[in-house]
């Protein structure tokens, strides 16, 4: 398959309650340089019940310019591989290659298939809609991601498939399937994990469940040798339709997910201002926190936490990726700093410290931790039952990974 010669990539918007996608405006290369802007087509923005895509409002400049370090706009970046799409897409556009920086970015939105985060789409006309997808079962695509680990050679249907399935953000292997109306996002185990990936994140899905933090349905298969985590799709209906969705990364407007500026009280402090109703939301984001640190999920970093967007209010997502690390001893930070300071001591006593930021009060605070660390006591076992961990891997996550001394003295009992 040729890689993208055309300079022009037409964004495509599914509106609300629609099935099918309309043309929004196009995405160029202006003035020399490799960074794409962003243009609304006219008669999108005349259009019934059109919306505009996040901080990019109607009434803005004509041209809506890239957001540093990401090369385009951040609510279209969204809606582009990360590590692992990019990672297919080079091995099918430039098998010699191993660094995902060789190809540009508009051959990355053009490469990916159609199902992709959010209510967007990337074409190359304006005209007709042809969407990219291709359909295969779990087996051929864990197979396929397989072959893409070893460096092998895909037949080209699965190869299809793989790079259609691979439109989602992240860096762990996954694909997306389609389930009769169920869509979902499948998580794929590796021969390289050093512990149960996937029975972490299921079991840590099902803690978060019993504390009443939002999450999709989860479930475990398994295929091949491997295992697998399925979960459901927020972005979608189930009916055709599809929501958009932007990342903390674009919420704040910052152009890297690691950079210290980036923060649970500012991410607070943005959905607060864009809500339609902020009621419980500092409870809500501040008891997000006091999981991460408590399961030990240090990559929490601003593509891990996400909002709906209905083109005037945001909307905090379920939570997703809650993915606890191994480590060795009691020390860790968080990637996103609990405080405005810029603390990110994974501590929920540094945490209640911080309850200022989340205009809680230190007994409210002290209160939210403690039931997290309870909640995560008291369901463990079940927990651990639904992500189907073996003892020796229950053995090495319990108080290293999950309520690690570190972490959680002078709050735990
Ligand atoms: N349940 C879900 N519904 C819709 N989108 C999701 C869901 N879970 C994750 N995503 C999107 O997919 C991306 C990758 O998923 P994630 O679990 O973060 O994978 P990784 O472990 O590779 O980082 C996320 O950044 C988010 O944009
Ligand atoms: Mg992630």
């Amino acid at each position: 398959m040729a890689t993208t010669t055309s300079d022009q990539v037409y964004v495509w918007a599914w509106l609300r309650g629609a099935t099918a996608p309309v043309p929004a405006g196009v995405l160029e290369r202006r003035g020399g340089s490799t960074d794409l802007s962003f243009r609304y087509g006219e008669r999108y923005k005349a259009r019934e019940g059109a919306l505009p895509l996040y901080g990019m409002p109607f009434d803005g400049p004509t041209w809506h310019g890239a957001t540093e370090n990401l090369g385009m706009p951040g609510a279209l970046r969204d809606a582009s591989p990360d590590a692992w799409g990019r990672r297919v897409i080079l091995q099918r556009v430039k098998p010699s290659s191993e660094d995902t920086g060789d190809l540009d970015e508009a051959t990355y939105l053009m490469q990916s298939g159609s199902n992709r985060l959010g209510a967007v789409d990337f074409q190359a006309s304006s005209r007709a809609y042809a969407p990219r997808i291709e359909s295969a079962t779990l087996d051929e695509l864990l197979r396929a991601a397989d072959l893409i680990e070893s460096g092998g050679a895909l037949p080209e249907h699965l190869e299809r498939a793989l790079l259609y399935g691979t439109a989602i953000g992240g860096a762990r292997p996954k694909a997306l399937l389609a389930d009769g109306d169920r869509q979902v996002i499948a998580k794929f185990s590796t021969s390289t994990d050093a512990y149960d990936v996937v029975g972490a994140e299921a079991t840590s899905i099902h803690l978060a469940s019993k504390l009443g933090i939002p999450v999709t349905r989860a479930s475990i298969a398994h295929s091949l040798g491997h295992k697998v985590l399925l979960l459901d799709r927020f972005d979608r209906g189930g009916d055709g339709t599809r929501r958009m969705v932007v990342s903390g990364l674009t919420m704040l407007r910052l152009p890297e997910q690691w950079l210290p500026s980036g923060s649970y009280p500012a991410l607070l402090d943005t959905l607060t201002r864009e809500a339609a109703s902020a009621k419980g939301l500092n409870r809500a984001v501040f008891t997000r926190a006091a999981f991460n640190i408590a399961i030990g999920n240090t990559d929490d970093h601003l593509r891990n936490h996400a909002a709906f967007w209905d083109g005037t209010h945001l909307k905090l997502t379920p939570a997703y990726d809650l993915s606890p690390v191994l480590r060795t001893g009691e020390a860790a930070a968080q990637a996103l700093a609990l405080d405005w300071k810029g603390n990110r001591d994974s501590r929920l006593s540094t945490l209640v410290d911080a309850a200022p930021d989340y205009r809680l009060d230190r007994e409210t605070a002290r209160g939210i931790a403690e039931e997290v660390t309870d909640v995560i006591r008291e369901h463990w076992q079940d927990a651990a039952d639904f992500g189907e961990l073996p003892q020796a891997q229950r053995a090495l996550m319990w108080e290293r990974m999950f309520l690690n001394p570190g972490s959680v003295r002078g709050i735990a009992g």
